[in-house]
């Protein structure tokens, strides 16, 4: 396959503006939404599935694995270590039913709903600290990112006071320039630190999700070293995404104060309001990656069994077919929760209950206990997250 014809897709390709995504894919959707892209420098040439429709239908589709261990899958690196199967975002059936299964009940909207009264409590203590602080604070240090990770410790049951240690060995998951050897390293360490605490819940249960896991284990339903990469990735998974969320929203909106009032329009217009940020800022942007275990048709195109196709979320979410105006933000907009941020078919977000109660807690009361808040600092001194499989801001200095 010749590069000089087939676009590259690159990662770390900029950001417009710096919150829609890369021009070049929205062109690419518009004009050629299903082509071979290249990636490892050339060495691979998957598809890229860029409108709604079409993205659905692979996501959708049983005849596309989402297992790295195929040759010629589609990962983000090349020399990409190897995901256990308890990272169950990666593995198919049986192996993905198994374990998700065991985890449905912890995540259900009821169980999330009942942490409600948790999460505004933390919400507001968090925010009283900051504000006692000397302006201008890092918004991402002193709020977006403690909160996610005090609710996620508290649902899984994992002391807080560790979080030094597992936030920043969750970091390496998803930072691209991450060497192998980090991989391991940090892999190792969440590894034996969960395990233990699952072994504790044995003598000491508690109503968390590792007790849950525990319970698992004694039945049969998964082994013990699954139940730990399990925990590993929820773990992950809780901190990484809500926190990039909370900090990208809150810019956003700075942005667009002019739309800050719907957030307390009442629940049901604060659920759209969050759901439009969703599909605005779609933070998973490293596009999900798939490989065809059959021959399949998508939209105009056959797709052979062994080819790999990447889905860029935030190009998808964006599609004009769907979405009216796609690149303005409209907080009112009633079609908004339509969109693809958490995925779509069985590997669908399993933490979107709770990353949807944690945002609508959360946004409408930051503007309210902090209606002059502000960016202390230029946009253009704010560090994106570039290289990283989900979006966000390295930084986000705020004075009130
Ligand atoms: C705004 C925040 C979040 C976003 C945008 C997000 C996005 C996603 C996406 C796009 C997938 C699909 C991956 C694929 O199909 O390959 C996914 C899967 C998953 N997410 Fe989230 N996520 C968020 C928050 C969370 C939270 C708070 C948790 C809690 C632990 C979580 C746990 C998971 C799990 C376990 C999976 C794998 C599901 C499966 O493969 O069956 N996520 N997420």
């Amino acid at each position: 396959m010749s590069s000089a014809t087939t676009p590259e897709f690159v990662l770390t390709r900029p950001r417009n503006a710096p919150l829609a995504p890369p021009p070049q894919y929205s062109r690419l959707r518009d004009e050629q939404p299903i082509t071979r892209v290249t990636i490892w420098e050339g060495r691979l040439s998957p598809w890229l599935v860029t409108r709604w429709e079409d993205a659905r239908a692979v996501l959708g589709s049983p005849a596309f694995s989402s297992d790295p261990t195929s040759a010629g899958f589609p990962a983000p690196r090349e020399n990409m270590p190897p995901l256990p199967p308890g990272f169950f975002a990666n593995s198919d059936a049986p192996v993905h039913t198994t374990m998700r299964r065991a985890l449905t009940r912890e995540f259900m909207v009821k169980r999330i709903e009942a942490l409600r009264p948790a999460i505004t409590r933390t919400t507001g203590e968090l925010l009283d600290e900051m504000s006692r602080a000397p302006a201008p604070v890092d918004f991402v240090e002193r709020f977006a990112l403690p909160l996610p990770s005090l609710v996620i410790c508290d649902l899984l049951g994992v002391p807080y006071e560790d979080h030094d240690f597992f936030q920043s060995h969750s970091k390496t998951f998803v930072d691209l320039g991450t060497t192998p050897e980090q991989f391991t390293t940090s892999w190792d360490a969440l590894n034996s630190y969960l395990s233990q605490l699952i072994a504790a819940k044995r003598s000491k249960p508690g109503d968390d999700v590792l007790t849950g896991l525990a319970e698992h284990v004694d039945a049969g339903t998964v082994t013990e070293r699954d139940a730990t990469d399990m925990a590993v990735f929820l773990l992950f998974a809780g901190h990484e995404t809500t926190a990039n969320m909370i900090a990208l929203s809150t810019l956003t909106l700075l942005q667009h104060p002019e739309q800050i009032p719907h957030l307390f329009a009442g629940p049901a217009q604060t659920a759209i309001a969050v759901e439009e940020l969703l599909r605005y800022l779609a933070i998973v942007h490293g596009g999900l990656r798939r490989y065809a275990l059959e021959d399949v048709r998508v939209g105009e195109v056959a797709i052979r069994a062994g080819e790999g196709v990447i889905v860029p979320l935030h190009v998808a979410n964006r599609d004009p077919e769907v979405f009216a105006d796609p690149d303005g933000l409209d907080l009112g907009r009633a079609n908004a929760r339509h969109h693809v941020t958490f995925g779509y078919g069985v590997h669908q977000c399993l933490g979107q209950p709770l990353a949807r109660a944690e945002l609508q807690i959360v946004l409408p009361e930051l503007f309210r206990r902090l209606p002059d808040l502000r960016i202390a600092v230029p946009l253009e001194d704010i560090a994106f997250k570039q290289n990283t499989m989900v979006y966000g801001v390295e930084e986000l200095p705020v004075s009130w």
